[in-house]
């Protein structure tokens, strides 16, 4: 029996079978490698699902966090705590948003948004409004408020879903217009849906929601947990297209690979989380925030968000070479910095198994769409060598 045989056979005994599971047990990672049980290398396109921002085992991040064990691991927050204040200074000093909740993964930060809103419109506002509007193609989460106001599939078996969520078609404008009632507390968006396919939202329409949200007193947010932390090419998505968010969340890369998520919000909104509205136990945690302040510092210091926009336009345009260079195997290229999506004109399993077994290591959604979501200190030679390695593998496709 091979180790990954082995391996795969005792999770398959104790745990819930909940993933579909790439063929690989991975030993050990460093920077934008990964090594499985027989000593094979695969460069790492995906980072752990866009967590891995700086690479894997940064020896920066890996020092902080070995020092804060020796330091302060938990106390609750009962206690005022240096580190998570120091990360709350960071994040605030990105945008416009400058209060800071910390909690422990994507999907609860945004049940810190529904919450919030929910909590600002009734009891500052003394409105009788609770809805959250989505749109179709977005991902928020697994918990049960984010299934709701996310794709039908998954719900399947979970029903009934909490009330007040309603998805509408991205893109239209008028069906949005039409949907909002005095109900309506928020309306939740992706700048680019990355599980969704890597749909970047068109401008026009991502900033004539905003408008329709302000015209309306219709809280605006926005679900960074992917997009966020420098990924889109610059720190938050919806700076690229000059949007103001009442309140966004975020998780993934904050920590560098440690669990921790945030909600960022408007002074004005957070009046609305006052003592004992909210809370968590493990939020903001001093490892984690730790982790943060230094991963923070590392993006500011090597300007990875610059660098994500730069090497994720680079990208776009090669693949969009391999495209015209090979009519009929790419339908679409798409993406914002270091997003970045091939959509192909046939289901894309064979192509994600040809790459892997080349030692290529990314993610195939919406069964026909190739996503990359590389650390953003990605050499471009590696990106270069995955080119090469797609249009081998799509020409042998073709043949
Ligand atoms: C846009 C977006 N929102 C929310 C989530 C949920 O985050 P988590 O898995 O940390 O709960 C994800 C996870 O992939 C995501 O991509």
């Amino acid at each position: 029996m091979s180790n990954f045989d082995k391996l795969k056979e005792r999770a398959d005994n104790v745990l819930c079978q909940t993933y579909a599971r790439y063929p690989i047990a991975v030993k050990s990672a460093k920077g934008g490698r990964l090594y499985d049980f027989d000593g094979n290398e695969y460069l790492d396109l995906l980072a752990g699902l866009a967590v891995m921002s700086l690479g894997h085992c940064h020896p920066e991040v890996a020092r902080v966090v070995s020092e804060q064990t020796h330091k302060l691991w938990h106390v609750s927050n009962l206690f005022y705590q240096e580190e998570q204040v120091a990360l709350a200074e960071k994040l605030v000093a990105t945008s416009h948003c400058k209060r800071v909740f910390f909690c422990n993964s994507g999907a609860e930060a945004n049940e810190a948004l529904f919450k919030i809103s929910r909590r600002y419109q009734q009891k500052i506002k003394h409105k009788d409004a609770h809805e959250v509007i989505s749109f179709s193609g977005c991902f928020h989460g697994r918990t049960m408020s984010t299934l709701a106001v996310g794709p039908e599939k998954y719900r399947e078996g979970f029903l009934p879903m909490p009330v007040g969520f309603t998805q509408i078609v991205r893109g239209d404008l008028a069906a949005l217009e039409k949907a909002i009632t005095p109900a309506t507390a928020a309306v939740i968006m992706e700048i680019v849906q990355g599980e969704g396919g890597i749909y970047p939202m068109d401008p026009e329409f991502a900033k004539g929601v905003q408008a329709l949200c302000r015209k309306n007193g219709v809280l605006f947010l926005v679900d960074e947990v992917q997009t966020g932390m420098g990924r889109s090419g610059k720190w938050w998505a919806f700076q690229r297209y000059g949007l103001e968010p009442d309140a966004f969340s975020l998780a993934k890369a904050v920590a560098g690979g440690l669990p921790m998520g945030a909600m960022l919000c408007s002074d004005e909104l957070a009046k609305a989380f006052d003592f004992g509205s909210h809370g968590t136990t493990f939020g903001g945690n001093p490892i984690c925030a730790a982790a943060g302040c230094k991963v923070m510092e590392i993006m500011e210091r090597d300007k990875l968000p610059q660098r994500a926009g730069e090497m994720g336009k680079w990208a776009l345009e090669r693949f969009a070479r391999i495209q015209a260079d090979l009519p009929g195997a790419i339908k679409e290229v798409r993406g914002l910095g270091l997003l970045l999506g091939i959509d192909l004109t046939f289901p894309g399993k064979p192509i994600w198994e040809a790459l892997l077994k080349k030692g290529f290591v990314l993610n195939l959604t919406q069964d026909t769409v190739l996503r990359l979501l590389p650390p953003l200190n990605i050499e471009r030679a590696d990106l270069e060598a995955f080119a090469v390695a797609l249009e081998e593998v799509l020409r042998a496709h073709q043949a």
